[in-house]
């Protein structure tokens, strides 16, 4: 597992200390939050469908903070993990659900094999990269997939007309995307975007939300 190091990027550790703070907080606020979220549900539904059709497999929550994504793919029968960069998010995950494997981690070097994973989920997670590193980290997510697993992310989305903007995120620095250009950048990473989903803002909040399920190809 990758440690804090003092080679690390400075935004990574910013980032690892910045959750670590929050982790209680950020527990505490959104642990019932998917219940009034239908399309969180609907995609983390499709999500598990799609790899349950496949035959199973491993599936892991990339920056899974508390584990509230993970637990719920559990329910739904998927054969589940978490890696988180933040070791207080990690600690309170186990706390939660010590018979899940919960383990501290970086995106950007997972610590899995080539193909080890039938699915890959990125909830709100890729947020907090840099823009320049995240087709790296998309490399990566495609290296730990099975040709055929399925890769599902959301995102914070960009005002309409944008690529990519700062988000005012209330932890650490952050982008919101537009749901076209992560495509874009999946495909040279080998992955085929099999379905899209632009949520609208709700009225409490000043920017929607983007999906998306892709599956990993063979780029031979
Ligand atoms: C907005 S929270 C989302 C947590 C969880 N997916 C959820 O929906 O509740 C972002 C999480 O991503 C983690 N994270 C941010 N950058 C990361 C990185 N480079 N590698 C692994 N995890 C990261 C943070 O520590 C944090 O727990």
């Amino acid at each position: 597992m990758t440690e804090s190091t003092t080679t690390e990027p400075v935004d990574i550790r910013a980032t690892r200390e910045a959750y670590d703070r929050m982790a209680e907080l950020y527990t505490r606020r959104f642990a019932n939050a998917l219940a009034a979220e239908p399309f969180d549900r609907a995609m983390l539904g499709v999500f598990t469908e799609l790899v349950q059709a496949d035959g199973g497999g491993p599936v892991a929550d990339i920056g899974c903070g508390p584990g509230r994504i993970t637990t719920h793919l559990d329910a739904l029968g998927l054969d589940v993990f978490g890696i988180d960069l933040s070791p207080e998010m990690i600690r309170l995950a186990r706390a939660a659900r010590p018979d899940l494997r919960y383990e501290v981690g970086t995106m950007e070097a997972l610590p899995l094999g080539e193909g080890a994973l039938s699915g890959l989920v990125a909830w709100y997670s890729i947020i907090h990269l840099p823009p320049e590193r995240v087709p790296g980290m998309l490399a990566e997510f495609a290296r730990v997939l099975c040709v055929g697993g399925r890769l599902l992310m959301a995102f914070q989305t960009t005002d309409v007309g944008l690529d990519l903007q700062p988000h005012d995120h209330k932890v650490t620095r952050s982008y919101r995307w537009s749901v076209s250009r992560v495509e874009e950048l999946l495909r040279p990473c080998g992955f085929e975007v099999m379905a899209q989903l632009l949520r609208a803002p709700e009225p409490e909040s000043a920017y929607g939300a983007g999906y998306l399920i892709a599956t990993r190809v063979d780029r031979g």
